[in-house]
């Protein structure tokens, strides 16, 4: 077991606790990878595995959060791709496959909102009939803002969809509303919420993006929330992603003064992170909450990232900083051979380097704040 324990632990009461950790794989070097199955051919320049894929499935959205689709960028006339533009089921389904065939377990399905796409189960439940290359069942995940998820949850989970993570940047009604911006009521995101709870789309995950003086004050109130329920609360940190023109360093409250926030109310025991995982995890110290923290300004973690993304038009990203993308569309047409998609991904995931988060800071210190970075409602996130 390799989790910190510096808290007493009464026995007997870390039933929830004691099988968190035990889920977790010992951690594992980069410097000396152990075999997997994930072929050799498939590791980028740093060392990191081609894992998990992020596939956006439609580049628009109903909400239009300050922090991603500011209104005055994203309004009316704004040129989202348009049906023609967007890849087919059968397309991206091709996509994904050759995904597969090199090694990506788990295919996290976003937007924009991906609930907006219609025929979303039929994709979702032909991803999950894909076997990895050990043969168990791809993983299926989502990433959606909650706001069509209370009539959705359960075609989704009988299609197939594993689990899902939820975007929540608020309890208070009004903030939230303020935070969307098209003041959507936080109340039916909860029901959604409460919705993939019955449905069995466990872990559910919650994310929330914290943003001084906007939402900060929010933190403490979605813990008592959440305490008690089986729901993964993950707070992450305002990231200078492309579209907000008001990021700035003074907006972003580090993980580790978050985690002081909660600190003062809960103690907190860490739990080993997975490699190549997003988030550094704890529990509260009852057993009555499993937190995580998405660090990506304070302490980056492109270290283990076997993350690639795809928009929906073909393109395939390999940072959600990157400044360029591989046309992954021009191999798709039926005269195609299906090994050219994953030649085309092998080829650019082996000669892959980028770490932007590691490298932010010293761009920052540097004065290139205009880095140009690629629009997260078309790679999700
Ligand atoms: P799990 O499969 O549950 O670990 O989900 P996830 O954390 O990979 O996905 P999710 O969509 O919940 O992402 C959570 C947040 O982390 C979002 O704000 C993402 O934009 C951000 N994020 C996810 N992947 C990366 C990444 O590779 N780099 C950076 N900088 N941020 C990421
Ligand atoms: N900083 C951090 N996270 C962001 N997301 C969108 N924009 C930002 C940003 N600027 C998150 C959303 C959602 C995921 C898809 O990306 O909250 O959880
Ligand atoms: Fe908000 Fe997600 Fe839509 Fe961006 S894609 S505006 S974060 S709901
Ligand atoms: Fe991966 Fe790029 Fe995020 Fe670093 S910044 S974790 S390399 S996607």
């Amino acid at each position: 077991m390799a989790c910190a324990m510096p808290y007493p632990i009464a026995p007997g009461r870390f039933a929830m606790q004691a099988a968190l950790v035990q889920e977790m794989p010992a951690a594992r070097s980069l410097e000396a990878p152990e075999p997997d199955h994930a072929s050799p051919a498939c590791r980028d320049q740093l060392g990191r595995p081609l894992r998990d894929l992020r596939l956006s499935v439609i580049d628009q959205c109903n909400f239009r959060c300050t922090y991603c689709m500011p209104k005055e960028r994203f309004g009316r006339d704004y040129p989202f791709l348009s049906p023609e533009q967007r890849l087919s089921d059968a397309e991206l389904l091709r996509i994904v496959r050759a995904f597969v065939g090199l090694g990506v377990e788990k295919v996290r399905l976003t937007g924009g909102e991906p609930l907006l796409r219609k025929g979303i189960e039929s994709l979702v439940e032909r991803i999950a009939a894909m076997r990895t290359l050990d043969g168990r069942q791809v993983e299926v995940a989502m990433t959606t803002n909650g706001s069509l998820l209370a009539r959705k949850a359960r075609s989704l989970r009988d299609a197939g969809l594993g689990r899902v993570t939820v975007s929540l940047d608020s309890l208070d009604d009004q903030i939230f509303r303020a935070m969307n911006d098209v003041d959507f009521p936080v109340g039916r995101v909860l029901e959604g919420i409460d919705a993939a709870i019955a449905a069995g789309l466990a872990p559910v995950k919650v994310n929330c993006v914290v943003e001084r003086g906007t939402n900060d004050a929010q933190v403490l109130p979605l813990v008592e929330h959440f305490r008690g329920s089986d729901v993964t609360l993950r707070f992450i940190e305002y990231m200078d992603v492309e579209g907000p023109s008001g990021w700035s360093q003074s907006r972003v409250v580090p993980s580790d003064e978050i985690r002081g926030m909660v600190e003062r109310a809960h103690a907190l025991l860490p739990v080993t992170r997975r490699d190549g995982e997003t988030a550094s995890n704890y529990l509260l110290a009852d057993g009555s909450l499993k937190l995580g923290f998405i660090s990506s300004v304070s302490h980056p973690f492109c270290g283990d990232c076997t993350r690639a993304r795809v928009s929906v038009d073909g393109r395939l990203y390999l940072c959600l900083f990157a400044t360029s993308s591989v046309d992954l569309r021009q191999h798709l047409g039926a005269a195609r051979p299906d090994e050219a998609v994953a030649d085309a991904v092998r080829q650019a995931w082996q000669a892959r380097g980028d770490r932007y988060s590691e490298l932010r800071a010293d761009r920052l210190a540097s004065g290139k704040r205009q880095y140009p970075t690629v629009r997260m409602s078309l790679v999700g996130g």
